[in-house]
C-alpha cells in the first residue's frame, strides 16, 4: 500500500468557476484520487480556495461586502459546488486560514534567515481617491502606441504592446476612475530566486517522466529570455497574510501583506494541517504527509493544474520550499492541462460565456458532466466543448452503451427468470473469449489510470462497456432462451455480474451512477476485478437484485438548442 498526496490548483475565490477551470485541475485530480483509494492506497486529497489579492478585494467591493465576509460566503458556495460535482477532497481549505498565515510567515522568516530575501525600493502608482497603491493592471489610460483609450498599465489589449503604467497617457484608476494619481516610493521584499536557480535546475533535471507540457514550460522559464528573476513577494494591500517577523510587523513592511502567489501554494500544506485540526488529529498526522523527516519520504506527491500555473509550481513554490532549508516534501509529479474552449471561442468569466459549475448542475446530474469533461480532457492540446459533441457523447456512451446494457440485462432476467441471478448452464467459448478480452482491456485501463492518461483511460473504459454490449448482442439470450434456457441462464448470469464489474471500474468517472448500480445489484462487494473470471461469478446464483431506474437519460435536440442559446450570452 502506497501513500499518495494529491493536490489540485486552488481556485480563486472570486466567482463561480466554469467547466474549463474544473477540467483543468480539480476534476482529473478527483479521478486520480478516487482510483487510488479504490486500489487500496492511502490518499490525502487537498484543495482550498485561493482568497487573497486585488481581484478578491474588488469583487467584495462590488457586492458591498467586507472582503472577509465575501470570502467566507464564496468559500461555502464553492465548497457546495465541489460536493455537487462529487469532488472527494479530504479537505477543502481556505488560504486565509490561521494555519496559512502562520506557515507563510514562518517560511518567509526562514528564507530571510538563509539570505534569500532582499528589500527593494520601488516606485509605484498611488491613488489618492482610492487611498491605496494600484497594481499595474488597475491603472488604465490611452496607449502611447495605438491610441486605444482602455489600455492597462501592464499591457495594451488592443495592440498587445507591453507597457509600464507611466507610459499611459492620461492614466486613471480602474477602480474609481480617478485621475488623482501620483508616483510614490515603497519598499518590498524580494525572493532571490536567482540564488536558487541552480538548485531548481538540478531538481527539474532529476525528474524522470514528467509530462512534456510541464517540463517544456518549466525549462522555458528557467532558460529563455530573462530567465528566472527575483520576484516581489509583498504587496501594498490590506487583505492578505500580514508581513511579520517574530510575530511583530516586519520592520519597514508595516501594513503590507504577502503577494497572493507567495501564500497560495503554501496553503497546500496549511490545508492539510487544517484537515488535522478539523478531524481531531495531531500535528504528526499531517506532518507525515509533508515533512520528509517525519515520514513523508515514502509519500508520492502529485499536483494537478492548468498550464498557466506550471511556472509557479515548478519554479516559485519549489524556490520557497528549497530556500527554507527545511525538510518539506517537494512535488514528485505535475500533471498539467491545456485549455478547454467553449463553442468556437473561450470560456469567459467576465463575459459570463460558457457553462459555470452551478448552471451545469442545474440542468444535468454531475456524472453527465464528469464523463464528458474527463473523456475530452485537454491533455495533448486545447479541446473544445460543443453542445453537439456533449449530446452525442452522453446519448451514445452513457445512455446507449452503458445504460442500455444494464437495462436490457436486468429487465430480460426479470421477465424470464425473476429478479435473482439465475442458475444453470456453464460458461463456454464465447464467455471465455469475453473474459480474455476484458482482462486485456482492464489491465490497459489500470495502466492509463496509473499514468493519469485521462482520455486514454476513458476510451478504454468505453471499450469495456462496448465489449459487454457486443457480447450480449451476439450471445442473444433472448434467442438462446427458446432452445436452451440453461445456456441463457449462464449468459444472463455473466451479464448481471458484468454490471457489478462496471460499477466498480467506472466509479472514478461516474460515482453516482455506479452507486445506483451497486444498490440495484444489492451488493457491497466493490472488490477490484483483478481476476476477471472470478469477478464474473462474484454474484452467486440465487442472489437477488432489482431493476434500476433509467441510469442515463438522453439529451433531446430541443434541449441542446435551448442550452446552446442560453449559455452563449451574458451571465447576470
Ligand atoms: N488560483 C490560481 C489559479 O486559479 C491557482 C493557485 S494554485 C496555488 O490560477 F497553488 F498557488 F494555490
Ligand atoms: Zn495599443
Amino acid at each position: 500500500m502506497a501513500r499518495i498526496l494529491i493536490t489540485s490548483a486552488l481556485p480563486y475565490i472570486n466567482g463561480i468557476k466554469h467547466l474549463g477551470n474544473l477540467v483543468g485541475s480539480q476534476l482529473p485530480a478527483d479521478l486520480y484520487a478516487r482510483y487510488q483509494r479504490q486500489r487500496g492506497h492511502e490518499v490525502m486529497f487537498i484543495c482550498a480556495t485561493d482568497e487573497h489579492g486585488t481581484p478578491a478585494e474588488l469583487a467584495a467591493a462590488k457586492t458591498g461586502e467586507d472582503v472577509a465576509d465575501y470570502c467566507k460566503r464564496m468559500h461555502a458556495e464553492q465548497s457546495k459546488l465541489a460536493e455537487g460535482f462529487r469532488l472527494s477532497f479530504d479537505h477543502y481549505g481556505r488560504s486565509s486560514s490561521q494555519r496559512n498565515h502562520q506557515l507563510t510567515q514562518h517560511l518567509a522568516e526562514k528564507l530571510a534567515e538563509n539570505g534569500f530575501i532582499e528589500e527593494v525600493t520601488e516606485k509605484q502608482v498611488y491613488s489618492n481617491a482610492d487611498g491605496r497603491f494600484l497594481p499595474d493592471r488597475y491603472i488604465e489610460g490611452t496607449c502611447p502606441n495605438c491610441g486605444y483609450d482602455g489600455a492597462r498599465g501592464d499591457q495594451c489589449e488592443n495592440c498587445t504592446k507591453q507597457l509600464d503604467p507611466t507610459d499611459l497617457i492620461e492614466p486613471r484608476s480602474a477602480i474609481s476612475g480617478s485621475t488623482d494619481l501620483e508616483v510614490r516610493e515603497t519598499k518590498h521584499l524580494y525572493l532571490k530566486q536567482t540564488a536558487l536557480k541552480d538548485d531548481i535546475d538540478k531538481w527539474i533535471d532529476s525528474q524522470k517522466g514528467w509530462p512534456v507540457l510541464t517540463t517544456s514550460i518549466a525549462k522555458k522559464w528557467l532558460h529563455d529570455g530573462d530567465g528566472l528573476q527575483d520576484r516581489g513577494i509583498t504587496r501594498d494591500l490590506k487583505w492578505g497574510v500580514p508581513v511579520t517577523k517574530g510575530g511583530e510587523p516586519w520592520p519597514g513592511m508595516e501594513g503590507k501583506v504577502f503577494y497572493v502567489w507567495f501564500d497560495a501554494p503554501i496553503e497546500y500544506i496549511a490545508a492539510t494541517a487544517e484537515w488535522a485540526d478539523d478531524n481531531g488529529k495531531t500535528d504528526a498526522d499531517w506532518e507525515r504527509w509533508w515533512r520528509t523527516d517525519k515520514g513523508a519520504d515514502d509519500v508520492r506527491y502529485v499536483q494537478f493544474m492548468g498550464k498557466d500555473n506550471v511556472p509557479f509550481h515548478t519554479l516559485s513554490f519549489p524556490a520557497t520550499i528549497m530556500g527554507s532549508r527545511e525538510p518539506w516534501k517537494l512535488v514528485d509529479y505535475i500533471k498539467s492541462f491545456n485549455y478547454l474552449n467553449y463553442d468556437g471561442g473561450q470560456f469567459s468569466t467576465s463575459k459570463g460565456r460558457g457553462v459555470f459549475m452551478d448552471q451545469a448542475l442545474d440542468i444535468l446530474p454531475a456524472d453527465y458532466w464528469r464523463w464528458w469533461l474527463l473523456s475530452h480532457a485537454p491533455e495533448n492540446s486545447d479541446s473544445e466543448f460543443t453542445w453537439e459533441n456533449f449530446q452525442a457523447s452522453v446519448n451514445k456512451d452513457l445512455a446507449d452503451v452503458l445504460g442500455n446494457f444494464v437495462s436490457r440485462v436486468t429487465k430480460f432476467c426479470r421477465s424470464k427468470f425473476t429478479e435473482v441471478v439465475p442458475e444453470g448452464g456453464a460458461f463456454g467459448e464465447q464467455e471465455n473469449a469475453l473474459i480474455a478480452d476484458l482482462t486485456t482491456r482492464i489491465r490497459a485501463y489500470e495502466g492509463h489510470m496509473e499514468a493519469m492518461d485521462v482520455r486514454k483511460a476513458a476510451t478504454e473504459l468505453r471499450a469495456i462497456w462496448v465489449a459487454g454490449n457486443e457480447y450480449l448482442q451476439s450471445a442473444a439470450p433472448w434467442s438462446t432462451f427458446k432452445e436452451d434456457p440453461e445456456q441463457a441462464a449462464a449468459q444472463v448470469r455473466l451479464a448481471l455480474n458484468l454490471i457489478r464489474v462496471y460499477a466498480v471500474l467506472s466509479r472514478p468517472f461516474i460515482p453516482d451512477a455506479c452507486a445506483t448500480l451497486m444498490t440495484a445489484m444489492q451488493t457491497a462487494d466493490d472488490s477490484w476485478p483483478d481476476d476477471v473470471a472470478a469477478a464474473l461469478s462474484a454474484l452467486p446464483t440465487g442472489h437477488a437484485f432489482t431493476v434500476p431506474d433509467v441510469t442515463f437519460r438522453k439529451i433531446s435536440d430541443e434541449e441542446r438548442e435551448e442550452w446552446e442559446a442560453k449559455f452563449a450570452g451574458t451571465r447576470d
